[in-house]
């Protein structure tokens, strides 16, 4: 086996690994803070392998803004693992995945905010939020979200981010994600790719939100 298939053997096989631990505390004790934080735990030692599992040369560059990786994903509609690359400057305005998600940093930096909404949801289309934290993501650090929080992200530095990225679910088969515009108060929602002809227009695999 030649170095570049054995790296990519050794990566499979811990993806997959980390994949069933997953599995088992999902299955155990459900998504909860608990939970989300011992997944957490598990994404930062995969990270913590940095360029040995994760080397630059196996994961392209965008060619604008942010690519993702997959590099694993669950069957019977599991969850997603992807390596995440993101140009200097990509930004995402807050936005609530729909979906509970973590991530570990392998090298760059991206800034986190999080918001909490402040609103009652009655009005269609409006939505007030305010900021209740921030995080930077980067090598040796890791986030989590459950279903609805609600975070921005920025790329810094002159240097892409890297990152590991698990969902609940796959890309490709991710529930409606709602943006919101704190100076309008107003928020949008981009359509589920969760019903069975959202699924076969789904098949290009979208930008990480
Ligand atoms: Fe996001």
């Amino acid at each position: 086996m030649d170095a570049v298939s054995a790296v990519a053997g050794k990566r499979q096989a811990a993806c997959t690994a980390l994949l069933r631990q997953v599995r088992e505390i999902h299955q155990r004790d459900g998504i909860n803070a608990a939970s989300l934080a011992r997944i957490k735990g598990l994404l930062l030692d995969l990270a913590g392998a940095g360029t040995a599992l994760f080397p630059e040369a196996d994961f392209a560059m965008p060619q604008a803004h942010g690519r993702n990786h997959l590099l694993d994903e669950a069957r019977d509609d599991g969850y997603g693992l992807y390596l995440t690359v993101s140009l200097p400057g990509k930004e995402a305005a807050p936005h609530d995945h729909g979906i509970w998600c973590l991530a570990a940093g392998l090298s760059g930096i991206e800034e986190q905010r999080f918001y909490r909404r402040t609103d009652d949801g009655r009005k269609p289309g409006f939505a007030t939020v305010e900021q209740i934290g921030d995080a930077r993501l980067e090598a040796g650090t890791a986030i989590a979200m459950a279903d609805h929080d609600i975070h921005s992200t920025l790329v810094v530095g002159d240097r892409p981010s890297r990152a590991l990225a698990l969902y609940g679910y796959a890309l490709t088969r991710f529930p409606a994600v709602v943006f919101y515009h704190p100076q309008f108060g107003t928020c949008r929602m981009l359509p589920s790719k969760r019903g069975p002809s959202a699924a076969a227009a789904s098949m290009a695999q979208g930008n990480r939100p």
